[in-house]
């Protein structure tokens, strides 16, 4: 689903990240972690098709980067849900209206969809705060609504940014228990995160593996995490 062929990225001065070669497969559920600056958000943006590697290759479904069209690329991403570190929502939208936006764009906004809507947003337990603003919203709730926003358009990849950033124990078990659900739907996962406990849990009950960014490399963490 995602190869990384020896890539690297860098935004002007050195490599931030170099020489990386991984392959992440279908139905996979993979960590991403590593010190604040280590990297973790361009690796995804490389892996959402929002930065080219500077160096080595990235591909996506089987497509390089490089080669792809600007039709390409929104075919892709039609495949890949991306939840942000900072959730970007639009603030005069409402949570449904944000949640929705991806169907609008993309002009697949059925009547159909809409059913799917209520039942998505159920399953995130948004159902209350549909009508809410997202500045109205505390942060596991925001959380929520991204993760929404990022499977609505039903993605074979999930990519999450810190999605357990900003909440408490609780939210943060309920935001993986959702994850570890999609995993099981047959979702390929990759998660930035900081939280060891999160990964912990992850990892008791699911095979979910851990890559670390360390020295601008990206490694796979032993199994005594
Ligand atoms: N658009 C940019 N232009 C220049 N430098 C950037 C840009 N985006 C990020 N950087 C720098 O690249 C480095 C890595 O940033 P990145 O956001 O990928 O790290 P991260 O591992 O996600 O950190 P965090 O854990 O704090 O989210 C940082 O030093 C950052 O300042
Ligand atoms: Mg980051």
């Amino acid at each position: 689903m995602i190869e990384l062929d020896q890539a690297a990225y860098s935004y002007g001065g050195g490599e931030l990240l170099s020489d990386m070669t991984l392959s992440i497969a279908k139905g996979s559920f993979y960590f991403l972690t590593g010190p604040s600056g280590a990297g973790k958000t361009t690796l995804l943006k490389m892996c959402y098709a929002d930065l080219v590697p500077t160096a080595g290759n990235v591909r996506l479904f089987g497509q390089n980067l490089r080669n792809m069209t600007r039709d390409d690329i929104a075919t892709v991403r039609r495949r890949i849900g991306v939840v942000h570190q900072d959730c970007q929502f639009l603030d005069h939208l409402s949570v449904l209206e944000n949640i929705a936006l991806p169907l609008v764009v993309s002009g697949q906004d059925k009547l159909a969809d809409r059913a799917n809507l209520k039942e998505l947003l159920a399953w995130v337990g948004l159902s209350k705060r549909a009508n809410a603003l997202p500045p109205e919203l505390s942060g596991g709730e925001r959380q929520r609504a991204a993760l929404a926003r990022a499977i609505i358009l039903s993605p074979d990849v999930i990519l999450a940014d810190e999605p357990t950033g900003n909440v408490d124990w609780d939210m943060s078990q309920r935001l993986l228990q959702l994850l570890i659900e999609l995993n099981k739907m047959g979702k390929t996962i990759l998660i930035a995160s900081h939280d060891l406990g999160l990964i912990r849990t992850a990892k008791s009950q699911v095979q979910a593996r851990v890559l670390r960014i360390y020295n601008r490399r990206i490694q796979l963490a032993g199994a005594n995490l």
